[in-house]
């Protein structure tokens, strides 16, 4: 009792008055304490955060493999191994730049897969592209700067570097992919300049050579970094990948990003950049005084998955797969959604744009196939500034055959609906 007692007077509930006993504080402690509100942000995770993620895959989920055919057991077995031999050294730190035998395979996989130009030394193990070009916004950037931007382009990009300060500047996307002669016009003093050459994001295009060369040039005249985001380029589905932009910079301006989040499973969260010689330095260190370095174990179990040649396995069996996939939305869309969308002949990826024929809100067919069960999201969602073409993204790697022709049925479905309620 007494213990309770001394307790509830350090902490202002009761106060003793000498020689008259203990009472009941006048003023409770809880009123002097700071109420603290907690606003509510709705609207900003509803825009940045994927609505989708957390339910299984319905069409037309977009940036989704098929984690259903995730060789698991594989990955429990390695995993399980890796645990139980698991030194002290693994267990006791990590190297913000990589867990070094990983860089090494990385730095292998690309020089063969993309022929990019670099050592391990350039490679850095990341949480993700999305940490690159944070990481990379912090320290090329000054608030004001201005960043070449592909419009339409990737969100995660826009904010990354708004989040900087910079000013973003809309570079026209052409059927050729980024045009730089537009960018120049725009604004010829950028710092930055984000694309996605193998293959546009959204709209799915590869950047030709000439165009690429263009590309460089301007960077190199603006003294600008250039970010190459190679997303999605493991799963090509016909000819080969142009090889990447940085293998024809023989300077210092191009970064490389990649991701094992969409070869292999999202919540891996694991990627890398690779960096010119330059900039490895202050990257790491910021890197360090960020988040210190990519869970070790999770670095040595993909280590071992692709040094003992699973991950190349694992790709050309997704890649057949959602080859197949793609096949059969083409197939349904020319069936049920002829005049009305067009997809256009994309050779790789996990989704492909659907462009619609006649000018329509996207907000809206968006909202109607949200009713019917369906993932779908507008084309608007991706432009910095308007463009003369409006569509759907369509995700088609996450889900079946099955699942992909009932999401065109209901996509029809939408279509004439909206086609009914329209003003004649
Ligand atoms: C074009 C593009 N770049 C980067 C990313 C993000 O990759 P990560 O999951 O490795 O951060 C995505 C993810 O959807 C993307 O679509």
């Amino acid at each position: 009792v007494v213990t309770v007692f001394e307790q509830l007077k350090a902490e202002g509930y009761l106060e003793g008055r000498r020689g008259a006993g203990t009472f009941v504080s006048e003023r409770i402690p809880d009123d002097l304490q700071p109420r603290i509100e907690i606003k509510t942000t709705a609207s900003i995770a509803a825009r940045s955060v994927t609505p989708f993620a957390a339910r299984p895959p319905r069409a037309f989920r977009v940036n989704e493999p098929a984690l259903d055919h995730f060789p698991m057991d594989l990955w429990a077995r390695i995993g399980s191994r890796r645990l139980h031999r698991a030194s002290r050294l693994l267990l006791a730190s990590g190297d913000p730049q990589g867990y070094r035998p990983l860089r090494e395979a990385i730095a292998a996989h690309v020089a063969t897969s993309r022929g990019v130009r670099c050592e391990a030394d350039q490679v850095v193990v990341l949480s993700g592209t999305q940490q690159a070009l944070d990481l990379l916004a912090r320290i090329v950037l000054k608030p004001g700067d201005a960043v070449w931007m592909e419009n339409p382009g990737y969100p995660g990009a826009f904010e990354a570097f708004r989040k900087a300060g910079a000013r973003l500047v809309p570079v026209s996307v052409d059927g050729r992919g980024l045009n730089p002669a537009d960018g120049a016009r725009r604004d010829s003093r950028a710092r930055l300049i984000y694309t996605t050459p193998a293959h546009q994001f959204p709209l799915g295009m590869a950047l030709p050579l000439d165009r690429r060369l263009e590309l460089l040039d301007s960077a190199r005249r603006m003294k600008a970094l250039v970010i190459e985001d190679d997303y999605d380029s493991e799963f090509r589905y016909r000819g080969r990948p142009l090889p990447a932009l940085q293998g024809l910079d023989s300077g210092d301006t191009v970064v490389f990003l990649g991701s094992f989040n969409k070869a292999l499973f999202p919540s891996l969260r694991i990627g890398y950049a690779v960096l010119p010689p330059n900039l490895v330095e202050s990257f790491v260190e910021l890197r360090f005084h960020v988040d210190r370095y990519t869970p070790q174990l999770d670095q040595a179990i993909l280590c071992d998955f692709i040094t003992e040649g699973h991950f190349t396995r694992h790709l050309r069996r997704m890649r057949a797969l959602y080859e197949s996939r793609l096949c059969a939305l083409t197939e349904a869309a020319k069936r049920r959604l002829d005049g009305v969308i067009s997809i256009p002949d994309i050779a790789a990826g996990l989704q492909t744009t659907a462009i619609f024929s006649k000018r329509t809100d996207t907000a809206r067919v968006e909202r109607a196939s949200s009713i019917l069960g369906l993932e779908t999201l507008g084309l608007h969602r991706f432009c910095l500034e308007r463009i003369g073409t409006s569509g759907l993204m369509l995700g088609f790697a996450a889900i079946d055959e099955a699942e992909i022709r009932r999401g065109v049925n209901a996509l029809a479905q939408v279509f004439e609906t909206l086609d009914r309620r329209r003003p004649t």
